[in-house]
């Protein structure tokens, strides 16, 4: 489709060269609104419905007019885009605003401190390592505490009772408070769990991939950092083992009825748990209401906070600001990347709620490009058109969001033979394909089995209708659809025009034409 570069590819070589056997490798030269557009050989521009949206990233459109000005206005205005460690007032403007549209939407008056990022994986990341920070404070509050008390109770000159879990201290009490030291110091070392509901994504740094479950993202880097547990969220039984699981405790002395004996006092071990209130990469899954009311109320009980992932979900995509206050769950730690940057920045942003704020953070996560003046005012921009015209692009959102839901289910209604499901909320939506391995082509059956499935049909769908639709990377037999508030009804028509005919291709299990 595109020139051929005469210089072998050093560009990660590898995807390009899948890209292009699948008939994705595509070359874009311009972009604007939902398009993007390419170049054929004879030089022509092609308009291409783009449906993926940046992978979630241009809520507002491809070069916003509005972004575009804005951002050109700010870098012929000289705006210091790096100037780190100076003051910052953009940046308390934007936690404002967010803080103003948290306490909307989630009905409370707490305030979010917010910590600066550069990408979806490093808000999360944040989140993480804050959430890190604050388990090991408190276990080393309470080995202070313990520390304190083993001192007093050796003081008493009590005699020894039951020692258990640790051996008998035949030598007194100075070796049995050495015992205790040394248990504790080992048990205060433990590394953190996580949990995660099954088919999380949350990135694919070294802390964040552990908390995504797909295995092949994760499973190379499992021994660089924290792990997570997947757990069924709709099972709050098992989500209970689970944490019973984990329980770790340190070690102490208390003198009763005059006699020494260890006791065991609770400490940390589940760092957090994280969810996307609307899961992505697992193909287009939002969350059930009550088993997110009751994981909840388990969470609270056991003092473990949340991680409420938005950066796919978050910045209006599901018709509010945030998609969790569909849920109702407020996470204590919320992430938002993606649209923040308004589709020209890169921004990210980690919001975490006061009353687990630790202050000392700040001074061990930054970044050279976090926080500066260009992506922060340009995330201010996107949040004040979000917000403007009270709340307009929310609603736009629910519409055409449901709109498009409706064109996909009626398409499944169809073709249930072969779609299985559509689902979604707003403007992220998800088709999903029945299993196609016992398909009668060749080519679909081993694409389907290969886990490719969903490529060959974005490959065919842009070949063939000069749309641009993806597959859940986890899930690739369910299409994803996240395009800009300001899909038109001409287009969603467009796009329901295009699944058909890819629909009854599948049907007819013509491998030849998905090829090409
Ligand atoms: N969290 C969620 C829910 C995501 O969907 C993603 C990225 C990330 C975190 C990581 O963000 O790429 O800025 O580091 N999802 C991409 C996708 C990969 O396919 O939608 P990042």
């Amino acid at each position: 489709m595109n020139p051929v570069a005469d210089k072998p590819e050093l560009a990660e070589p590898h995807i390009g060269g899948w890209l292009a056997s699948l008939g994705l490798g595509v070359e874009y030269t311009r972009s604007a609104g939902n398009s993007l557009y390419y170049r054929d050989a004879e030089g022509a521009e092609v308009e291409v419905l783009d449906l993926v949206g940046g992978y979630g990233s241009t809520i507002l459109g491809h070069n916003n007019p509005d972004i575009v000005d804005y951002a050109k206005s700010l870098l012929d205005g000289g705006t210091p885009v790096h100037a780190q460690f100076s003051k910052h007032p953009y940046a308390n403007d934007l936690a404002w605003k967010l803080n103003t549209i948290l306490h909307r939407e989630f009905g409370v008056t707490e305030h979010y401190s917010a910590v600066f990022a550069n990408s979806g994986a490093e808000a999360n990341e944040v989140a993480i390592k804050h959430a890190e920070m604050d388990r090991v404070l408190k276990i080393g509050a309470a080995l202070a505490a313990v520390e304190a008390n083993l001192d007093a109770v050796a003081a008493t000159g009590a005699a020894i009772g039951a020692t258990a879990p640790l051996p008998a201290a035949a030598g007194g009490i100075d070796e049995l408070v050495a015992a205790v030291r040394a248990a504790n110091a080992e048990r205060a070392a433990t590394p953190p769990v996580y949990l995660a509901p099954e088919g999380s994504f949350h990135g694919k740094l070294a802390a964040s991939v552990q908390l995504t479950h797909n295995p092949g993202y994760r499973t190379p880097f499992s021994a660089m950092a924290a792990q997570a547990r997947f757990v069924p969220l709709e099972r709050t039984d098992v989500i209970a083992k689970t944490i019973e699981a984990e329980r770790k405790t340190l070690l102490d002395l208390a003198v009763d009825g005059g006699v020494v004996h260890v006791v065991e006092r609770p400490i940390p071990a589940v760092s957090a748990f994280i969810l996307e209130p609307i899961q992505g990469e697992a193909g287009i899954r939002v969350l059930d209401r009550d088993a997110v009311a009751r994981l909840r109320d388990l969470l609270d009980a056991e003092d473990i906070p949340v991680i409420v992932d938005e950066v796919q979900s978050g910045m209006g995509r599901s018709g509010a600001f945030f998609a969790s206050s569909h849920l109702g769950v407020r996470g204590d730690y919320i992430t938002l990347a993606k649209s923040l940057g308004g589709g020209i920045a890169k921004a990210a942003i980690t919001l975490i709620r006061a009353s687990r704020y630790r202050d000392d953070f700040e001074l061990v996560h930054s970044s050279t490009y976090a926080k500066d003046s260009f992506s922060t005012q340009i995330a201010i921009r996107v949040v004040e058109l979000l917000e403007a015209d009270g709340g307009e692009a929310y609603r736009l959102a629910t519409r055409q969001g449901e709109k498009l839901l409706a064109a996909l289910r009626s398409l499944r209604d169809e073709f249930s033979d072969v779609v299985k499901e559509v689902r979604g909320k707003g403007l992220m939506a998800g088709l999903e394909f029945h299993d196609l391995t016992g398909s009668g082509s060749e080519v679909i059956s081993e694409q389907a089995a290969g886990g490719l499935i969903g490529y060959l049909f974005s490959g065919y769908l842009l070949r063939e209708h000069n749309l641009r639709v993806f597959p859940t990377a986890s899930a690739t037999n369910t299409l994803r659809f996240e395009p800009s508030i300001h899909i038109t009804d001409e287009e969603i028509a467009r796009t329901a025009t295009g699944l058909r005919a890819l629909i009854e291709v599948v049907r007819a299990e013509d491998g030849k034409t998905l090829l090409g």
